[in-house]
């Protein structure tokens, strides 16, 4: 039987907790320290979780190992995904790719950048829109900077379409997304109109960095 309170990685085993047989008891520290040990692998040796992170990065922990008793104290449905919102480079995107890592035996998204999606529309159109309408799990990174797209002349705000239809997928068949953002509510809102705006909550929990957590390109 898989134990998954223990993580090897570079052939050191790392623990999260303990486990009962049944289910992990999670140990935050461990936790920290297992995230600073695989962030380094992933994004090179001056990775590390930030002490200011640390209430946003324990309410991602939270979310992704299903722990109720937090989950309902934070106001976090663990059937949603995750809207991660915050400023440019204070570190969404290597969250989001680095948290998964922690939930092995979950069932993975792929991270894929908005503006990436509407390139792909721009060429190839509006089977683009369709490609993400399956049962796959996504992130979609970057989500609100992206260009509005043109497909043969015709303009199409590709991103809401897609979280539309990812929103039935919710409602149907428990489908997840996650997204981050550099935008808040009201600008999301702005580019997407209320009725997309109001399935995302549905869709998400969001969860924020606070406004002045710290650049980590600099
Ligand atoms: N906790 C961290 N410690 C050190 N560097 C980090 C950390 N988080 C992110 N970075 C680095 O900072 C840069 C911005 O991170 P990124 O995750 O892309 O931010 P965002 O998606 O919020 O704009 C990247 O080069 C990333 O490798
Ligand atoms: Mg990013």
């Amino acid at each position: 039987m898989v134990n998954p309170s223990k993580i090897t990685e570079g052939g050191v085993e790392y623990s999260l907790g303990k486990f009962d047989g049944k289910s992990v008891i999670y140990d935050f520290p461990k936790i920290i320290t297992y995230l600073n040990a695989k962030g380094k692998l992933l994004f090179g040796d001056t990775f590390k979780i930030y002490d200011d992170d640390h209430s946003t990065v324990l309410r991602l922990c939270n979310y992704f190992i299903k722990d109720k008793t937090n989950c309902a104290a934070q106001g976090i449905d663990p059937n949603k995904g995750i809207l991660l919102s915050g400023p440019v480079g204070c570190g969404k995107t290597s969250l989001m790719r680095l948290l998964q890592h922690l939930v092995p035996h979950h069932r993975a998204y792929s991270m894929i950048p908005s503006r990436n999606i509407v390139f792909g529309f721009n060429h190839i159109g509006y089977k683009i829109i369709e490609d993400y309408g399956n049962g796959q799990f996504f992130c979609f990174d970057d989500l609100g900077i992206e260009p509005i797209g043109r497909h043969y002349g015709k303009d199409c705000n590709v991103m809401g379409e897609i979280l539309l239809s990812r929103h039935e997928l919710f409602l149907k068949n428990k489908i997840k997304t996650h997204a981050t953002t550099n935008l808040n509510a009201e600008e999301l809102e702005d580019l997407y109109g209320n009725r997309v705006r109001s399935r995302m909550r549905e869709l998400f929990n969001l969860i924020a960095f606070p406004k002045n957590a710290s650049d980590k390109r600099k």
